[in-house]
């Protein structure tokens, strides 16, 4: 596999703008965890969104930790800002970044570029992000309805290259940390990661549909980490320090030194006018009925199946097959 593209900023923001963002951070604080995803109905239902992600790490992990502290190290803090369109006016000048915008159109090679999602992340000592790749969308098939493990699945087989909707993603940071660095694998999963140290101000924009990625540690593992499950508040306190809540007890506070942000961009990238229109009148969309059918054909193909087995086993057929993570991960 030749190397994935990737553009890296070394200074991504004027002064200005750093302080606008990290304004914002602390204005719109408290954030919920990223453990409060969608419940999925019908196909998937009672399997967890990222399951693909969350048993490769249980598996990598499978004895060092116990149960609660492994879920709460991946279980870091997670708020969306733009969804489309911004969620407030004051982050529309991070959603149409230039400079993103033109990195994007560089990693993608198409050139019509339509800024779409921002989201922050924060982690606290002692958490890490498993190794995974984003959730991609195709035409007809997304995350507001379908599984996110299917749509990983979806994109790892092949099958739907047609449907892809492409997405350049830019990850931005805005500490000098210790620990915590970005790992990532454009050179496939059979070769060994690259990392980026997290420097204030610094970015990397790639297509992480396709390139495997996570976060190192931040701190050390063995720091005191408090659980940390669904339900559960990072609170931006009067003094400054920020503090994980549920309801009204403090489970621990830091400083703001002590914490790992990112914040994410997302883009929608067509090839051409065409494209764009087909996405937008919705003149090619997949339907769920399709997409398993199609599994099906190729699990059939592979000598996996001889007829269609029932949902569960489908599912988990497709989780086996068609997922595969780095070796070294
Ligand atoms: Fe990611």
């Amino acid at each position: 596999m030749n190397t994935a593209p990737f553009v890296e900023f070394d200074a991504l923001l004027s002064g200005d703008q750093v302080g606008q963002l990290l304004h914002i951070v602390h204005t719109r604080a408290p954030y919920p965890t990223y453990g409060e995803g969608r419940r999925q109905d019908g196909f998937g239902a009672g399997i967890p969104q990222r399951y693909d992600a969350a048993r490769n790490f249980v598996t990598t992990r499978a004895g060092q930790d116990e149960v609660w502290k492994l879920a709460s190290r991946t279980n870091y803090f997670r708020e969306t800002y733009a969804y489309e369109r911004p969620l407030f006016p004051e982050i529309a000048f991070f959603q149409q970044l230039p400079q993103f915008v033109a990195a994007a159109q560089q990693v993608t090679g198409r050139r019509i570029v339509r800024p779409a999602i921002v989201y922050l992340n924060i982690l606290v000592p002692g958490q890490e992000l498993a190794i995974h790749t984003d959730v991609p969308e195709f035409r007809g098939a997304n995350r507001t309805r379908e599984p996110e493990w299917l749509l990983v699945a979806m994109h790892h087989s092949g099958l739907f290259d047609r449907w892809r909707r492409h997405i350049a993603t830019g990850v931005s940071w805005y500490h000098d940390c210790e620990g915590g660095d970005f790992v990532y694998y454009p050179d496939g999963v059979d070769q060994a990661p690259r990392n980026l140290r997290v420097r204030r101000n610094t970015a990397i924009v790639l297509d992480t549909d396709s390139v495997f990625h996570g976060i190192a540690p931040v701190a050390l593992r063995d720091t005191s980490l408090p659980p940390i499950e669904p339900g559960v508040r990072l609170h931006r306190d009067d003094d400054g320090r920020w503090s994980v809540r549920r309801d009204g007890e403090v489970r621990a506070t830091y400083n703001w030194n002590d914490l790992r942000l990112s914040i994410s961009w997302k883009a929608w990238c067509f090839k051409d006018e065409e494209e764009l229109h087909v996405n937008d009148e919705h003149k090619d969309d997949l339907t769920l009925d399709q997409i398993l059918e199609a599994f099906v054909g190729d699990l059939r193909r592979r000598g996996k199946v001889s007829s269609r087995p029932d949902d569960d086993t489908l599912a988990r057929l497709i989780l086996d097959e068609y997922i595969r993570f780095p070796v070294s991960a």
